[in-house]
């Protein structure tokens, strides 16, 4: 049917300029295309033919329609080790954690139980659109893009590459079987969905390290012949661009290694990308190839702050990634945070790289800009979401800020009970992440939700007008 979203909506309308509209309406047809939107309470669609009988969601009380987020870069099967990195950094980190666990998803069981779980968790935390790293298994990569068409939640999916200096008991055996594999996934993302509007196939090399170039040159050819998207790692950790020379002494760069398999291209997603040169920077420019940055992983496995604003402007397009279980946290949300804290370390000054550049810091719209209009650019959306425009879909969150969680939660409600020891619980339930007095403008509401919001205030969640996702106490 055709559904109306009424109360506030903030949006990016450019990389520094949040709109914040208090009292808004944008109306969804049933393709779940933006029809109409109206500002500054008008009503003026309930004149509009073939819209007077339209449901109409309206969000009272304190909160905004916002566009999802777009996660560009994560790895589904690596969720069950949130959190473990201890001291590792990248290399022995995918030896210690992670290749163990993605090799047990040859069992697809746990395939299921691991990617339900995670889809669930990304869409409960806004994410409207992921691009996603599978394992090399085939029959658990096409399930995640079942589970992600099921589920409603646009996705990109690869099977994961790798037939060099990988363990034994987690590696592509050949080229062949490698480039046959992801073939046989590419095939059957685009078999479960022929247009692309949900699920789409990504190509999918590991990282430089465990491939070897006739494999990348393999999955490049691959690649151009199925018009499929490229994602990968670059430039993440020192030690591994180390690896890289010593692997491909031919090679002018860690970013020639791709660019010589033609892996560079205007649907290539490059993640991390912390260490790049100059050259290295212009190449990635000139392939108009894009950016997932990935700030809580790149703290977490201490692979070093990305500078984003030269990065921005030097003309390059950049998104956020989680890039789970580098990173801890499911959530694009978390993601504005730490971008934000990076860009702060970068402008206090790293005392090896020389002066602290004031200029460096993102302000709040410019990060909340990354994880909605820069993610659609990074996973070639722009057109299609990103924003709230006419002509754009429908894929959205409903914020709702200051309220409890549990029903009956409102005001004027003082239960003393609750105090006391043993009545903890109900004053738990009834506790609020972000409290709103009242007196915030909206821009403060903005930057309180940023900087203490979480899936609590991920009220409802859509894709393409189609509701993916509701906190257990919202009716519609
Ligand atoms: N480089 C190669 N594989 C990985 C991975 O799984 N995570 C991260 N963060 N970097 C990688
Ligand atoms: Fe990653």
């Amino acid at each position: 049917a055709k559904t109306v979203y009424a109360g506030a909506f903030v949006h990016s309308i450019s990389l520094t300029e949040l709109e914040i509209c208090e009292n808004g309406a944008i109306g969804v047809d049933e393709a779940g295309v933006i029809q109409f939107i109206e500002r500054n309470g008008s009503e003026e669609w309930k004149e509009k033919e073939g819209w007077q009988s339209a449901k109409v969601v309206r969000l009272d009380g304190k909160g905004f329609f916002f566009p999802g987020f777009i996660d560009t870069h994560t790895h589904a099967p690596q969720h069950p080790n949130t959190g473990l990195f201890g001291k590792t950094t990248l290399l022995d980190w995918l030896s210690t954690y992670t290749f163990p666990l993605e090799a047990s998803l040859s069992s697809l069981p746990k395939a299921h139980r691991i990617y339900t779980n995670f889809v669930s968790r990304t869409l409960s935390n806004g994410t409207t659109t992921c691009a996603y790293y599978a394992t090399r298994h085939v029959p658990a990569t096409n399930l995640l893009s079942s589970i992600c068409l099921a589920r409603g939640q646009r996705a990109l999916v690869g099977r994961v590459c790798m037939d060099s200096l990988s363990p034994e008991y987690y590696r592509d055996a050949s080229i062949d079987s490698a480039v046959a594999d992801s073939r046989a996934c590419v095939e059957y993302t685009r078999s479960i969905d022929p247009t692309g509007a949900i699920v789409r196939p990504i190509i999918t090399p590991r990282f430089a390290p465990s491939c070897t170039a006739p494999c990348l040159a393999a999955l490049g050819a691959l690649a151009r012949e199925t018009h499929s998207y490229i994602q990968t790692h670059v430039s993440e950790n020192t030690s591994e661009i180390q690896l890289v020379a010593q692997l491909f002494p031919e090679s002018k760069s860690y970013t020639d290694v791709y660019d010589t398999a033609n892996l560079l291209t205007e649907k290539t997603i490059l993640a991390h990308a912390i260490h790049l040169s100059k050259q290295e920077r212009d190449t990635i420019r000139a392939r108009g190839a894009k950016i997932s940055h990935c700030p809580a992983s790149n703290t977490a496995l201490t692979s070093g702050c990305c500078r984003v604003r030269q990065l921005l402007d030097e003309g390059l397009t950049v998104g956020l990634g989680t890039d789970v279980s580098g990173g801890f946290s499911p959530s694009i949300l978390e993601q504005v945070r730490q971008a934000i804290w990076t860009s702060r370390f970068v402008a206090m000054g790293d005392p090896s790289a020389g002066a602290a550049d004031g200029k460096a810091k993102l302000s709040t719209a410019e990060a909340l800009f990354l994880a909605t209009r820069g993610g659609a650019q990074v996973v070639g959306l722009a057109d299609s979401v990103g924003g709230f425009e006419v002509g754009k879909e429908w894929d959205a969150q409903m914020v709702t800020l200051g309220e409890g969680v549990a029903d009956g939660a409102g005001e004027g409600q003082v239960d003393v009970d609750a105090f006391e020891v043993g009545g903890t619980s109900t004053a738990l339930l009834e506790s609020t992440n972000v409290d709103v007095f009242g007196w915030e403008s909206s821009e403060e509401l903005v930057e309180k939700w940023v900087y203490s919001g979480d899936d609590r205030n991920c009220a409802a969640v859509w894709v393409r007008g189609r509701l993916v996702h509701k906190r257990n106490d919202v009716v519609l």
